[in-house]
């Protein structure tokens, strides 16, 4: 028997639906939306209305790609939270009523939870290189950064985040700075790569147990750029990707800084990582070097599954499905959700 899923995300500016076959994706439809380059920033009510747009013709296309007809669908699934709530408003609602009417389960995803069990989706019947419980998963994105110890596909305890802003956020912020669009890591990342990351130090935050923050980098890097510019108005111009590298780098550092301390303290040498941030060449270069010193087996995404998408939410629900997790109509989306509760 196969159990085909359909994926739907829509928690911030990318509308996607995958179909997963047994753990298998057949399919993963991405439609980003270029509006919000213009403001530097995701603008809520844009992204709503885009999503609205893209919902229909995205779905279409994963059915359609995935050589399946909705008739052959198990069960639909859609990203209950955290995100931007008039976007979720639009996952959920098209979840529901095409549930409702192809007559099978409906299932609510957590967001989080999903960057972590995209390490579970296979891109073949063959593909088995996936981290063994318990593993601890560093989750970079744009919204959150947390240190999770995943014991099972829906059991996870975080114990450490960041008490301001999110990895992805330091590096879109830090990129705006020096002008560059959002979202600014992968600009970052490429600019960076023939770069000197040791031009410029920055110093890095004190917090407590596995917890990290970003805000202070960020003001210090402003003031920095400030003070530059005063004595040269063109510093910017002039060191653009050696300010990628050494900003990077300290990123990178206050990331792995943590990490290490919570594997020596847990003892848990399986190591993932997940979440948009992880695609960076440097963060993955770093882990790389890591494993070797401490014997650590290390787990990074294909790309496509780093950043929001929909094949993440289709395979947390596949194993949500084996256990029988259905939601009912009168679910809503919700804006803070949780990893430890999945709630
Ligand atoms: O997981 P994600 O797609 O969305 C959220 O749930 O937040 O993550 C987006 C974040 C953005 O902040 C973006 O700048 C960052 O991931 N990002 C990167 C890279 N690719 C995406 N940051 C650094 N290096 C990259 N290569
Ligand atoms: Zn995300």
């Amino acid at each position: 028997m196969s159990t085909i899923i359909l994926g739907i995300e829509s928690s911030c500016d990318d509308t996607s639906a995958a179909i997963i076959r047994n753990g298998v994706v057949l399919s993963n439809i991405i439609a980003n939306q270029e509006v919000h380059k213009f403001y530097g920033g995701v603008v809520p009510e844009l992204a709503s209305r885009s999503h609205q747009q893209n919902i229909v013709p995205v779905v279409e296309l994963a059915i359609k790609k995935a050589g399946i007809s909705k008739k052959q669908i198990s069960a639909v699934a859609f990203t209950q939270g955290p995100g931007l709530l008039g976007s979720l408003l639009v996952g959920s609602s098209f979840a529901k009523g095409f549930s409702l009417s192809l007559n099978v389960p409906l299932i609510a995803v957590n967001h989080l939870q999903a960057h972590i069990l995209a390490h579970f989706i296979k891109e073949n019947q063959q593909d088995n290189f996936q981290p063994k419980f318990p593993f601890l998963c560093l989750l970079v994105s744009g919204g959150h950064t947390q240190i999770v110890i995943v014991k099972d596909f829906l059991n996870m305890e975080s114990i450490g985040t960041t008490i301001d802003d999110a990895a992805g956020e330091a590096f879109d912020k830090c990129g705006k700075i020096i002008g560059l669009e959002y979202p600014a890591g992968p600009t970052i990342d490429k600019l960076a790569k023939s770069a000197d990351e040791n031009k410029f130090q920055f110093t890095k935050p004190k917090v407590s147990g596995y917890n990290y923050s970003f805000s202070g980098l960020k003001t210090a890097f402003l003031y920095f750029i400030r003070d530059q510019l005063k004595i040269s108005p063109d510093f910017i111009k002039n060191n653009k990707a050696d300010l990628c590298a050494s900003i990077q780098k300290t990123i990178v550092e206050i990331l792995m800084q943590k990490l290490i301390k919570a594997s020596d303290d847990t003892g848990i040498k399986e190591i993932a990582v997940a979440g948009g941030v992880a695609a960076n060449s440097r963060l993955s270069e770093a882990l790389t070097n890591q494993a070797k010193i401490k014997n650590w087996n290390v787990y990074i995404p294909n790309k496509i599954f780093t950043t929001d998408n929909a094949a993440m939410i289709a395979i947390s629900a596949y194993y949500k499905y084996l256990n029988k997790q259905f939601s009912n109509q009168t679910i809503t989306p919700k804006a803070k959700m949780f990893i430890d509760t999945g709630l």
